[in-house]
C-alpha cells in the first residue's frame, strides 16, 4: 500500500503523518490523532456527523482523502471552544434542548459555526437550508434551529 508524508494543521497544532493514500480525513482525525469528537455516522456523506472545517469551509471528513489535504488547516469540534469554555452556539444548544443523545451535535456545531461565520444573522429558512445535510434522529430539528438563531442573536 502506498504511504506518503502528509502535513496537516489540526486545531492549530502541526502534524506530519505517513498515511496510506486511501485513508479518509475522518480516519486520521479519530484513529491517528485521537480526536474522537468528530463522529462517524454513515461513512458515506449523508449524515453530517463528521463535519469539520477545512481551510475554513465545512466539509464531511468521511468523504475526503487525507492525503489530498496536505498543508490544509483543519478545525474539529475540539478546536472551537471559547477561552476553554463552550462557545455561544454550544451553550445555546444546551440551553434550548438541542442536544439529546448528542451523536449528531459535533456536526451541527461545526456546520452551524460555518453558517454564522458566512451569514451572522441568518433567517430560520436559511438556517434550515444550511443545516439540511446534518441529520438528527432525536430532536426533530426545531430546538437545534432555535439554538443557532439564538447564538446568532447573541453575537455582537
Ligand atoms: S459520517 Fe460523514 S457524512 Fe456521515
Ligand atoms: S441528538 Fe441524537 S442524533 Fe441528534
Amino acid at each position: 500500500m502506498a504511504k506518503i508524508l502528509v502535513s496537516l494543521s489540526v486545531n492549530g497544532d502541526p502534524h506530519e503523518l505517513y498515511l496510506d493514500t486511501r485513508r479518509t480525513l475522518l480516519d486520521v482525525l479519530r484513529d491517528e490523532l485521537g480526536l474522537l469528537g468528530t463522529h462517524r455516522g454513515c461513512d458515506a456523506g449523508d449524515c453530517g456527523a463528521c463535519t469539520v472545517h477545512v481551510d475554513g469551509l465545512p466539509m464531511t471528513s468521511c468523504l475526503l482523502l487525507a492525503a489530498d489535504y496536505h498543508g490544509a488547516q483543519i478545525t474539529t469540534v475540539e478546536g472551537v471552544l471559547d477561552d476553554g469554555k463552550p462557545n455561544s452556539l454550544q451553550q445555546a444548544l444546551v440551553e434550548k434542548g438541542g442536544i439529546q443523545c448528542g451523536f449528531c451535535t459535533p456536526g451541527f456545531v461545526m456546520n452551524g459555526l460555518a453558517l454564522l461565520s458566512e451569514k451572522p444573522r441568518p433567517t430560520e429558512a436559511e438556517t434550515r437550508a444550511w443545516l439540511s445535510g446534518n441529520l438528527c434522529r432525536c430532536t426533530g430539528y426545531v430546538k437545534i434551529v432555535d439554538a443557532v438563531m439564538t447564538a446568532a442573536r447573541q453575537s455582537p
